[in-house]
């Protein structure tokens, strides 16, 4: 059985990933490690490390004395809390992704998978049906850490027959856990709020535009690329990955069909000037044809899915 690492597991992709990870290899074979020093009773199923990935040689003599062969990296600054900490971004998002190469380098590690992102995009990038390979001028410090990893990830592979394997998530939507601070973070919150009968400020104007995706197709699609043999991934920069996209009035507007008094108004700050250097839809015919992806979630199956299952008192006990 092989040993699989998940390093950022307590946060809104981890706590799902390490789950369905557990589900198909075992709970003793997953190792979920964040920076908490206690393991939230969702993960508490199987084993649980206390690790900052910024502590190069204790994330290296674990990883080599487990014999982990598969490392799924998440942790990372997203975008709205990187543009308030820049240095500490850049060295959090790139730091931590060089010691995972380098082991895999080494040849402790087999396979990898680091997530990247739709911040990878920019002003000067095609905002509709964005290619998979286009102008790419990211502005945020959290886009270009993406942009950098990606350079890294296929320089690696190219260079080293490193096998990592990565996906632009577009803003993901789930009620396991809560969001980690980025710009899409507001499609999240909207639920809560709208479920507990509050009037909903959102920090984006109404009719920005951004790919999202529920947390389930999001899910599918890595552990669908981490499947696929190494021949069949052929992008090892990062793969576009397309679910949804809506502003926020039509998805207030498909919530409203559920609980029609449900109001919401605008309020934008910094995150508008963010979300308005990224793509409104994605391309992705190369995951598509390359490895078989094909979402299942429209907005209307997401906003369903969230309602039934949003636990408000999450946010009460954040
Ligand atoms: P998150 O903020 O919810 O979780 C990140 C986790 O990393 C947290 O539990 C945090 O405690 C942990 N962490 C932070 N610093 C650490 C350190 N030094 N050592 C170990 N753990 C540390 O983020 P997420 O939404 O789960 O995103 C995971 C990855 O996916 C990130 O790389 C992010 O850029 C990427 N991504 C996420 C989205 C999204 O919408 N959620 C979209 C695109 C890309
Ligand atoms: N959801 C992420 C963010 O808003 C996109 O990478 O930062």
């Amino acid at each position: 059985m092989k040993k699989i690492l998940i390093i950022g597991s307590c946060g809104q992709i981890g706590t799902e990933l390490v789950l369905n990870l557990r589900s198909r290899h075992g709970d003793s074979n997953v190792y979920a490690a964040d920076l908490h020093v206690d393991c939230p009773v969702k993960l508490s199923g199987g084993p649980y490390v206390q690790m900052d990935v910024l502590k190069k040689e204790a994330v290296r003599d674990f990883i080599i004395s487990k014999k982990i062969s598969e490392v799924y990296l998440l942790a990372a600054l997203l975008s709205a809390k990187a543009e308030k900490n820049p240095a500490f971004a850049w060295e959090l998002n790139m730091d931590g992704l060089f010691t995972i190469l380098d082991l895999a380098k080494e040849g402790y590690i087999d396979k990898i998978f680091w997530p990247s992102s739709i911040a990878v995009f920019g002003p000067t990038t095609p905002q509709e049906n964005t290619p998979q390979l286009t102008v790419m001028e990211p502005s945020t410090v959290y886009g270009i850490s993406k942009q950098a990893g990606e350079r890294w990830c296929e320089y690696y592979h190219n260079h080293y027959g490193v096998d990592v394997r990565s996906i632009r998530y577009p803003g993901l939507i789930s009620y396991t856990s809560l969001p980690g601070g980025g710009t899409t973070d507001y499609a999240v919150d909207i639920f809560y709020q709208a479920k507990l009968g509050n009037e909903f400020s959102c920090f984006l104007a109404d009719d920005t535009v951004l790919p999202m995706m529920y947390m389930e197709d999001a899910i599918r699609a890595t552990l669908e690329l981490m499947d696929v043999p190494k021949e069949s991934v052929k992008i090892r920069s990062s793969y576009n990955l397309s679910g949804c996209s809506f502003t926020p009035k039509e998805i207030s507007e498909e919530i409203q069909k559920h609980i029609p008094e449900f109001k919401i108004t605008y309020a934008p700050d910094f995150r508008q000037a963010i979300a308005d250097t990224w793509p409104g839809s994605i391309d992705d015919s190369f995951a598509r044809s390359d490895w078989g992806w094909g979402e299942k979630y429209n907005l209307e199956m997401l906003v369903n899915v969230m309602l039934e299952n949003i636990d408000v008192s999450m946010i009460s006990d954040a």
